[in-house]
């Protein structure tokens, strides 16, 4: 249900959230997953241009910046994040022409463009990984145990299930933390610093305004390469330091590349910034990966959409839940692509799998592929998805799109909301109440109505809110912004 209730203070002086000096701090953040976004050449797979054609909608919709999962050079082993070359595009999402042309026009339309980069490891299609020399001195190789070295070094094992290392024909192993295709490279060695610095320098040519650092916090291994001593390790990811995630040698890397930025950044008059991609066991770990000379962002996503954008601080939006897109949990075996899927629980990996939530975006018509492209999709779309195309959502007050675009509208019109103070307010039991400039915001997280004294006029609410004369009644499960006086309005 979106409701804009009334209308919104005036608009700022300028130049309003995600825009001005420290764009990054309270920017709204898209991820254009681009397989998945929209098809130009009929191929059934997202690609550059699709993206380009379609960033109007996002410009209308209220977003700051696009984030682009990769579209480099790949044999595709996951979902492009096993990258066979970083400077060029693979030709599944176009050319580098395009990618330039992308930039160009998000920059016309004002949105910066952030891409991803994917430092843990590369593709086994690498050329550093197919020459056996460069291979042994650029990733992580060792000798395994056992008598004849039959088993693996340690116990570690693949996020995606089974053991994070595959020994190769010559007999020693090579260490993989995600899929087989994916081997990790050895960050012990300076040429490994110098190439992604190089790349990064290639892409910030190019006009991006940022990177997505992939598994920021997985670059660096404890010494030794210790055993853990039990199974289901990916369980343990996000809840302790493990000796391949988390180590601490990952920030000297990180401060290198703020040094990087910032430089970059000074010499060519634009702020261009680093997001962690960061699997901490502690909030207090994770904010050290946003030390002020380390990376400006970790991002993170929240459910709960008109609580996080009434909160200080960057959103990142993914890309479909604008739509209010379901996760589709019915895809056959034989059309998921998701690595995970295939080693993941069965193996003891990951749970869960990410096909589902990667179908292409419905864009318009009645029926699959719904304008995503001229030639069907990669992973076919639910035939009940007509009611949730961007044409079908579009000046439908109560749609998923229409509370997306007026909250994002409001967070841009109220002067402070992005980067400004926070102040929690008295509340019943079960419900949140903060301030913020020119807004309150309460939430109701109790499945039932809650009545409170009003707060005010309804500028915003997530389901209908009544007023009778001073009492308010909160629908359950429920986030209202209320307006309130702004200091010299
Ligand atoms: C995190 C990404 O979100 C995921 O899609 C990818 O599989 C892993 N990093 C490995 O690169």
């Amino acid at each position: 249900m979106t409701q804009e209730l009334t209308s919104p203070s005036p608009a700022p002086q300028a130049p309003g959230p995600g825009r001005g000096p420290g764009w990054w701090r309270d920017a709204v953040i898209y991820q254009v997953y681009v397989r998945s976004f929209a098809d130009s050449d009929g191929d059934g797979v997202g690609d550059l241009r699709g993206a380009r054609e379609r960033l109007p909608y996002l410009r209308d919709l209220g977003v700051d910046a696009v984030w682009l999962t990769p579209f480099y050079a790949s044999p595709q082993a996951d979902g492009g994040y096993d990258v066979a070359d970083y400077r060029a595009v693979d030709p599944l999402f176009g050319n580098l022409q395009d990618a330039d042309d992308l930039i160009r026009t998000a920059h016309d339309l004002d949105l910066r463009v952030i891409v991803d980069i994917v430092p843990n490891h590369t593709s086994d299609r690498h050329p550093w990984f197919r020459d056996p020399e460069l291979a042994r001195q650029r990733y992580v190789f060792r000798p395994g145990k056992g008598e004849d070295g039959e088993l693996p070094p340690n116990d570690w094992e693949s996020v995606f299930g089974g053991p994070a290392w595959t020994r190769t024909d010559r007999g020693d192993w090579y260490l993989h933390l995600f899929a087989p295709e994916q081997p990790d490279l050895d960050w012990d060695n300076p040429d490994v610093h110098a190439e992604f610095e190089a790349v990064m320098r290639f892409w910030l040519d190019l006009g991006v305004d940022g990177f997505r650092v992939d598994v920021a916090h997985g670059m660096v291994k404890a010494s030794g390469l210790p055993d853990i001593g039990h199974g289901q390790q990916a369980k343990l990811i996000g809840n302790q330091v493990l000796p391949f995630f988390d180590q601490d040698g990952v920030h000297a890397i990180h401060r290198t590349w703020r040094r990087l930025l910032d430089g970059y950044g000074d010499t060519h008059g634009r702020q261009v910034i680093g997001v962690a991609e960061a699997w901490a066991p502690t909030a207090e770990r994770l904010a050290l990966y946003v030390r002020p000379d380390e990376l400006h962002q970790a991002f993170n996503f929240r459910a709960a959409t008109l609580l996080m954008l009434a909160l200080p601080g960057s959103a990142y939006l993914y890309q479909g839940e604008e739509l209010g897109l379901p996760e589709v949990t019915d895809l056959p075996d034989d059309v998921r692509q998701d690595p995970a899927f295939f080693r993941g629980s069965r193996a003891g990996g990951q749970d869960g799998f990410r096909d589902g939530c990667r179908v292409p975006l419905p864009w318009t018509g009645e029926a699959p592929p719904y304008g995503f492209g001229a030639g069907g999709s990669w992973l076919p779309q639910p035939a009940d998805w007509a009611p949730l195309t961007v044409d079908a959502q579009t000046d439908d007050p109560d749609s998923t799109l229409e509370l997306y675009r007026t909250a994002l509208g409001l967070r841009r019109r109220l002067p402070g909301l992005g980067d400004g103070g926070m102040s929690w307010q008295p509340a019943p039991d079960g419900v949140l109440a903060f301030t913020r400039p020119g807004l309150l915001c309460t939430v109701n997280t109790l499945p039932h109505d809650v009545e409170l004294p009003s707060p005010g006029t309804p500028l915003l609410s997530s389901a209908p809110v009544t007023v009778n004369g001073s009492v308010a009644v909160l629908p359950g499960d429920s986030c209202i912004w209320w307006a309130i006086p702004t200091a010299g309005r």
